[in-house]
């Protein structure tokens, strides 16, 4: 297994770090890994001077995972935009097409309190998003700023997605949806306005044949948002466009009260995937060993269940974490009267023990 790791900005080194742990737990017990490290966004900044130099560039190609841990920093937000450390993230995206992005929003029972709903809402909550990450109105073309017919300044982009792009992401799709238990699948779109998204859902309509173990609804972007608050449990996976994607991700995240918690995958046609956890880079926590390291540990299970296929591994780092929860032990931002606080490192050394 060659994993290239790119720590990133923030608090991405230090939970990096704890995620690199586990691996080598794995590596002891005789798993081959080689492992590879290489700056991204403003660390690639500072080093190169750019965002995704040619050096990471050629470790991600070679790699047959990557590992990330957080870009991003207020020192690099008045850079020019081409430089900034997003567009380092966007990049690596349609530079090694990770055309599908999961994101899983899942309640952990030991922590159903921390979500801003009430309990009984989120309960059991497992919900699976499906983003496409590669296409949509944030890499459609042309875009920019021009002057109108009337002399005034405007700026625009373009929602635009191709059949052959929505046929890719709704297999996907209904390939996940096809191994969960409840098999249900949500496509969300705009299609009573936008012609772009009325065309996602006559394919996803089509594409639903050649899936009839699972049961396809749509369901329009607005109401969706609103039905994530009211009801989060109606949903099983989610599929939906990048800039939908982005949105109902992060609202979706938030349902569960820790996005400390949650890792995710995006997957290109080969098994080749960046893991990375849903939290950014923390800059005001960054190197205080504070930062919670689960959503990089968890990020290292998602790693060898989808691009290694071995269960086995992710299946114990899983249930690793479990137990540490289980046991009371909460970094800060997830601590709870009567549980033990502990450190980043501090928690890194629970989930080792725990193995
Ligand atoms: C995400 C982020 C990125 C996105 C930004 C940082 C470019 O919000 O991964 O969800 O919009 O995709
Ligand atoms: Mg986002």
């Amino acid at each position: 297994m060659k994993i290239a790791v790119l720590p990133g900005d923030g608090i991405g080194p230090e939970i990096v770090t704890q995620a690199l742990r586990v691996l080598d737990v794995f590596r002891q017990e005789g798993l081959r890994i080689e492992i590879e490290e290489a700056p991204l966004g403003g660390a690639a900044y500072d080093q190169y001077g750019m965002p995704y130099p040619p050096f990471t560039q050629q470790v991600c190609q070679a790699a047959d995972a990557i590992l990330l841990g957080a870009v991003g920093g207020p020192q690099y937000d008045k850079l020019d935009r081409p430089m900034r450390p997003e567009r380092g993230l966007l990049a690596i995206r349609r530079d090694l097409g990770l055309f599908a992005n999961l994101r899983p929003a899942l309640v952990f029972p030991e922590l159903e309190n921390a979500s801003t709903l009430k309990a009984e809402v989120v309960r059991g909550l497992d919900i699976m998003i499906i983003r496409e990450q590669i296409g949509d109105v944030y890499f459609g073309q042309p875009r920019g700023m021009r002057m109108n017919d009337s002399g005034e300044r405007e700026a625009f982009n373009t929602m635009v997605y191709s059949e052959s792009e929505i046929r890719r992401i709704a297999h996907f799709a209904f390939g996940v949806a096809a191994t969960r238990s409840r098999k249900k699948l949500c496509s969300v779109d705009k299609a009573n306005v936008l012609e772009t998204t009325e065309f996602w859902r006559e394919i996803f309509t089509d594409v639903s044949r050649d899936y009839p173990q699972v049961e396809l609804s749509h369901m329009y972007i607005d109401n969706a948002a609103m039905q994530l608050v009211r009801n989060p449990r109606q949903f099983d996976v989610i599929a939906t466009g990048n800039l939908f994607g982005d949105i109902l991700s992060d609202e979706a995240s938030m349902l569960t009260g820790s996005i400390g918690m949650l890792a995710t995958a995006s997957l290109s046609e080969s098994k080749k995937g960046l893991y990375e956890p849903g939290h950014g880079s923390a800059p005001e926590i960054a190197g205080k060993n504070i930062a919670n390291p689960l959503a990089a540990i968890l990020s290292v299970a998602m790693m060898l269940r989808y691009s290694f296929d071995n269960l086995d591994a992710a299946n114990r780092i899983e249930q690793a974490v479990r137990r540490v929860l289980a046991k009371g032990y909460r970094t800060a931002d997830i601590f709870e009267p009567g549980s033990e606080k502990v450190s980043c490192s501090g928690m890194g050394d629970r989930v080792l023990e725990e193995l």
